[in-house]
């Protein structure tokens, strides 16, 4: 008798916590159904916030961008694919540097709050994003959207990788331009893996830009000139991970004892660093001093 009681009771308390995950569930899609038809047009507006756009967006701050876009920061790679491959087996070539570390994580966190990323950068959101069209990811598609003849414009990209990737993701211009006898990895050990013995000679005017922490560039490459590691910092940013067949066709900005002579391949490049970026004028105070 007592059992059959007990049975009876459980089987209610089955019941009522069925019957609560069911309401749950209805009540879930109720507010994904509501966040969907955007009833009352809250994410429309927010799509169009005036911060996506220019001149907003050029004086943005991240802590707005991150009101809204806080997973950016927060959110983490799974550490298994659905596969089952685990993220911490998986390690690509350029994560097998002497300056990578901790685990994997997000294209976002690696250049805004990862250790390296916070020593030598300091990256802002509108430092990559320099606003989009929410409607029209084609230049010339209508009337408003960005016009055909604009070349700076890049397909359905919400950053334009020519300006923003490339200058830390080229190739290293070794032979072209530096005239080293062949690429970094071959020729590194006769420089003592370092590249401060040439530049401290030439282009020593140079990160002297709001998104680079020059200094502390050039501290990092000094401490690892004892281990021979030295270039690996620079490399990182300079051919080490680079994801393009080109390099980014740097300015010249003028430095110590500047041959009066442009070479040839320099004819087209700017004198100095873009003006949004620039925290000096292009006098010649040299890198690290
Ligand atoms: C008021 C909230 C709000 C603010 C502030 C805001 N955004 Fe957004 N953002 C949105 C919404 C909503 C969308 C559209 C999301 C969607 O359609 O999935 C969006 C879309 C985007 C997208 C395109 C995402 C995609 O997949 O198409 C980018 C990039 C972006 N925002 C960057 C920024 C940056 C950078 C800032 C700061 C300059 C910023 N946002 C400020 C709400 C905001
Ligand atoms: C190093 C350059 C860079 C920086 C710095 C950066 N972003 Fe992005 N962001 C990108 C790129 C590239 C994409 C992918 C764009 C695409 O798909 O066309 C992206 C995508 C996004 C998206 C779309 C959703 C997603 O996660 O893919 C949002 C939202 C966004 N960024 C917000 C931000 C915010 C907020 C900040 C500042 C806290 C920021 N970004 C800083 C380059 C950057
Ligand atoms: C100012 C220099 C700089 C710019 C601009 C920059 N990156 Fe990076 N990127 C780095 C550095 C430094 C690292 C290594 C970070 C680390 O090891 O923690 C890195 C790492 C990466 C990685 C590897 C992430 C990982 O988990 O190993 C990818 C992918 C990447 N960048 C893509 C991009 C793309 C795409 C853009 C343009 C939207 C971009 N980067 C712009 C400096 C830059
Ligand atoms: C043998 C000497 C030498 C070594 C070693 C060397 N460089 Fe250079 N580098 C040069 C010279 C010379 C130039 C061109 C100077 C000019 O603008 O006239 C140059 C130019 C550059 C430029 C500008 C390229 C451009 O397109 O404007 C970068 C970036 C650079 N070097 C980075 C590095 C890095 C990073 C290392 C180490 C991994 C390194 N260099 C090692 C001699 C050297
Ligand atoms: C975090 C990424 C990063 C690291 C690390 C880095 N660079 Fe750069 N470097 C850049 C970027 C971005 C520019 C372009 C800056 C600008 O807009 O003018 C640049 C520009 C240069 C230039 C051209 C300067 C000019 O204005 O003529 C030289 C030369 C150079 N770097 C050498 C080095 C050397 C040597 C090291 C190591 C001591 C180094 N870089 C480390 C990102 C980096």
């Amino acid at each position: 008798m007592e059992n059959s009681i007990k049975w009876i009771l459980v089987a209610l308390v089955i019941l009522a916590s069925a019957w609560g995950i069911a309401a749950g569930r209805d009540a879930q899609q109720a507010a994904d159904r509501e966040r969907i038809m955007d009833l009352d047009g809250k994410l429309l507006r927010a799509s169009y916030s005036p911060l996506h756009f220019k001149p907003a967006i050029d004086t943005a701050t991240d802590a707005q961008c991150l009101a809204c876009h806080k997973e950016v920061l927060e959110d983490k790679p799974r550490l298994a694919s659905p596969a089952g491959v685990r993220a911490a087996d998986s390690v690509a070539w350029y994560q097998r540097t002497s300056t990578y570390s901790g685990e994997q994580d997000s294209f976002h966190r690696r250049h805004l709050v990862t250790p390296l990323a916070r020593q030598l950068m300091n990256l802002n959101c509108n430092t990559c994003h320099q606003g989009h069209d929410p409607r029209e990811e084609a230049q010339g598609a209508s009337a408003t959207s960005t016009p055909q003849i604009d070349a700076g414009f890049t397909l359905r990209k919400q950053v334009n990788p020519e300006t923003a990737c490339l200058k830390c993701h080229g190739q290293m211009p070794a032979k072209e331009i530096m005239g080293l006898p062949g690429p970094w990895s071959e020729v590194k050990d006769m420089f003592q893996n370092d590249c401060l013995g040439c530049h401290a000679a030439f282009r020593t005017n140079r990160h002297q830009v709001s998104y680079l922490k020059a200094d502390a560039i050039e501290d990092a490459a000094k401490a690892g000139q004892a281990t021979k590691t030295g270039a690996d910092v620079c490399f990182g940013c300079h051919g080490g991970r680079a994801w393009y067949r080109t390099s980014y066709p740097y300015a010249r900005n003028p430095w110590p004892g500047m041959p009066e002579v442009t070479p040839e391949w320099a004819r087209l490049r700017p004198g100095h660093s873009e003006i949004r970026f620039l925290t000096q004028s292009s006098s010649t105070k040299p890198a690290g001093h």
